[in-house]
């Protein structure tokens, strides 16, 4: 009270400042990341069927304090107190059904592993609009079928893709030969067919390929010639 009396300008400024403080953090807190990571992991847990009870037990939607996700297992935020995620970790915990489309709502996700599960159906085909920033792709050991989508190859951030022990056919997508970050990439024990992509910026092992029903190129045997050449003396 003294104060004012003597220094109205002083509590003038505090009070503005005040203010301002609590709208900055305001507009902070009430992000729309929030929200749409919330929404994305309720719709994973509810795509997933999760016969041991792992996710159902452990993610408790029911108390909202910001961050409270960031304690979620098999769940990483970029900052322990806001529900922005930026890993989704669920290896080995018998989740089974479709690669969960809802993830798309993680919009700040760079990494995600669902290997060791029982996952069916395709990889999905706009899979770089669903996670576009991911530097890791762990979905190796599930039940996955079908053609790897060539748009993984427009997910230009992976550092390490792992799609081995699946039922994947088809050929591997050549454009995976330009993914400039690339480390590790493992198609091991699928139903892989066709040449083998260049990889221009990493060297895989030949084991990343092993036990596919016919690919060839580096670093396995070398593509037969001869099928070029039968194909041309069909067309004359
Ligand atoms: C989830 O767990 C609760 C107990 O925590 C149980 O009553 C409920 O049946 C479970 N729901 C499903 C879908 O398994
Ligand atoms: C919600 O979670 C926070 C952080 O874990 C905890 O401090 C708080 O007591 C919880 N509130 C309720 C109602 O459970
Ligand atoms: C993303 O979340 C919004 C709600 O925030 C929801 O309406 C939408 O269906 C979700 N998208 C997906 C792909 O789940
Ligand atoms: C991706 O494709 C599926 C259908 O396969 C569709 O339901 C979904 O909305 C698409 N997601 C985006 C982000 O385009
Ligand atoms: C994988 O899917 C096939 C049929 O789509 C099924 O016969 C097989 O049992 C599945 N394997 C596992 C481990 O779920
Ligand atoms: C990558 O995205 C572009 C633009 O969305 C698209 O035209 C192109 O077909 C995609 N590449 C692959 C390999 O799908
Ligand atoms: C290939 O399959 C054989 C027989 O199933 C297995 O012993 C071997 O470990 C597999 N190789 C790799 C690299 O997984």
């Amino acid at each position: 009270m003294a104060l004012s009396e003597k220094n109205p300008m002083v509590v003038a400024h505090i009070l503005i400042w005040m203010v301002l403080v609590l709208l900055i953090s305001s507009s902070i807190t009430v992000s729309d990341a929030t929200e749409t990571d919330i929404a994305c992991l309720k719709s994973i847990k509810a795509s997933l069927v999760d016969p041991n009870n792992y996710l159902n037990t452990t993610w408790d939607f029911s108390n909202n304090t910001e961050g409270f996700i960031c304690r979620f297992m098999g769940v990483e935020c970029w900052h322990p107190d806001e529900n922005r995620v930026l890993n989704i970790r669920l290896s080995d915990l018998g989740l089974k059904g479709k690669f969960p489309l809802g993830i798309k709502n993680c919009t700040s996700l760079t990494g995600l592993d669902l290997s060791h599960n029982k996952l069916f159906g395709s990889i999905p085909a706009n899979i770089s609009k669903i996670i576009p920033f991911v530097t890791s792709l762990d979905l190796s050991f599930n039940n996955f079928s079908g053609e790897i989508p060539h748009d993984l190859a427009n997910c230009t951030y992976l550092n390490d893709l792992e799609l081995d022990n699946n039922r994947l056919t088809g050929n591997i997508p050549l454009e995976f030969g330009l993914l400039s970050r690339i480390k590790v990439f493992t198609v091991t024990n699928n139903l892989l067919s066709g040449p083998i992509p260049t990889f221009l910026h990493a060297n895989i092992p030949a084991d990343s390929f092993a036990n596919n029903t016919d690919l060839c190129g580096k670093p396995l045997k070398p593509c037969p010639a001869v099928r070029r050449k039968s194909l041309a003396d069909e067309s004359l």
